[in-house]
């Protein structure tokens, strides 16, 4: 059994999935501070699988501590986090309560129920302003944000636990940029408000939701002028974390990036989006978006090394399985109808 914090979440809810479909239980535990159930029901029904919903701040440590008593968990994967750079900088403090402090709840909770395997969603923002590319896991640090480092507090603290216990086995996983969508269309990412990352705010203007793209900066050192990232498939990106939890094998802590290796160019994205999608996406060029460098791609590298894992979905999958999840659900899951789930007897939720 495996306990998934922020599992109503964009990540989460593919992660879910991931488990799911790979035979293993899970304890689903969200706040829903950033998410709705209905993600949850959704994943239910792609799976034709039940999963446990726990209702639960993970800074409850009693409550985390009983979940994990309860449905007798092995392993955590914990996603649960805010995850705003702009708003981290408007409210620092709730950034590092949340997923600080929250982090050392659920750790402290594991450590009462004697589970010691966990998988952590750190993020590529760790590494701040490249020196070099593409970026290894071996890049020096430096987060340029509140929100990153949170990131790397926890990441920071993740390797004092393992230094002293030789029983905890981590997995760091370093995302790069993780977009589209299940290729049901049936859950996706649900932004509230005006989306600050690219793909949302493009699949926003190809639907007609929004007039035209803000592009940020073209006068980069990059072919088009424009930034480039490494976007991943988020369902690959699900995978890694199956990948991870196999992999949590020797004691201490495994840091991996979960990336493509391919950097794409806003531009790139703004015309793979307007193939897949027959839709014209108008766009402006303004300023340069404060804090933002020219490129950042991951070298995947260690990832296939250490987890036998790697990113297969191309830019044009995930340009189109985010626009069928966007066509699909026009306004996210607010006010959709939900499929039904059949319940399982609650006695089979539990493994011992
Ligand atoms: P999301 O906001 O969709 O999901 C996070 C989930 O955590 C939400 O469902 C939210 O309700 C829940 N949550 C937040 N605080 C909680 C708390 N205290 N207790 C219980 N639940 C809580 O975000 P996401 O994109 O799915 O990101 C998941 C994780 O991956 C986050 O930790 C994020 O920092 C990290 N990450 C995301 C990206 C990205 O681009 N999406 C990139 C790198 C890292
Ligand atoms: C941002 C966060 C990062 C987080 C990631 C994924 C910052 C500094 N970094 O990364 O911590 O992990 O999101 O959630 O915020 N762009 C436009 N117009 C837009 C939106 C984006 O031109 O409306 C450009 C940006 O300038 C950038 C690229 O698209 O070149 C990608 O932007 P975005 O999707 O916001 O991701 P990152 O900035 O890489």
């Amino acid at each position: 059994m495996v306990l998934v914090t922020g599992a109503a979440g964009y990540i989460g809810s593919h992660v879910c999935i991931a488990l799911l479909d790979a035979g293993l239980d899970v304890v689903a535990v969200d706040n829903l501070c950033n998410s709705s159930k209905a993600s949850l029901e959704r994943v239910q029904s792609i799976c034709g699988r039940t999963l446990v919903f726990r209702h639960a701040d993970i800074r409850n440590e009693d409550v985390i501590y009983d979940a994990l008593r309860a449905y007798g968990v092995t392993a955590v994967v914990h996603l649960a986090g805010l995850k705003a750079v702009g708003d981290s900088n408007i409210r620092p403090m709730t950034y590092y309560e949340n997923n600080v402090l929250g982090t050392m709840r659920l750790v402290s909770a594991m450590k009462r129920a004697n589970v010691k395997s966990l998988v952590f969603s750190s993020s590529a923002t760790v590494y701040g302003i490249p020196n070099y590319l593409p970026l290894d896991e071996k890049h020096p640090l430096g987060p340029t944000n509140p929100y990153g480092r949170t990131k790397l507090v926890i990441e920071e603290m993740l390797k004092d636990l393992c230094g002293s216990d030789d029983g905890w086995r981590i997995g760091n996983l370093r995302y790069f940029n993780p977009v589209g969508a299940h290729e049901s269309g049936l859950v996706g990412e649900d932004p509230i408000g005006v989306p600050s990352n690219l793909l949302p705010f493009v699949a926003q203007v190809a639907i007609g939701r929004r007039e035209k793209l803000q592009i940020w900066g073209n006068d980069y050192a990059t072919p088009d002028g424009t930034g480039i990232r490494d976007f991943i498939h988020v369902v690959d990106l699900a995978s890694g974390h199956l990948s991870a939890l196999r992999h949590l094998i020797k004691p201490g802590v495994l840091t991996v990036n979960l990336g493509t290796g391919n950097g794409s160019s806003v531009l790139e994205v703004v015309r793979t989006f307007e193939a897949v999608s027959g839709r014209s996406v108008p766009y402006e060029v303004k300023e340069r978006r404060a804090g933002d460098v020219a490129a950042c791609f991951a070298d995947p590298t260690f990832a296939m090394d250490a987890l036998g894992w790697k990113s297969t979905r191309s830019l044009q999958q995930m340009c189109a399985d985010h626009w069928r999840w966007q066509l699909q659900n026009p306004n996210g899951y607010h006010g959709s109808e939900l499929p039904k789930v059949r319940e399982r007897p609650r006695h089979l939720h539990r493994r011992a």
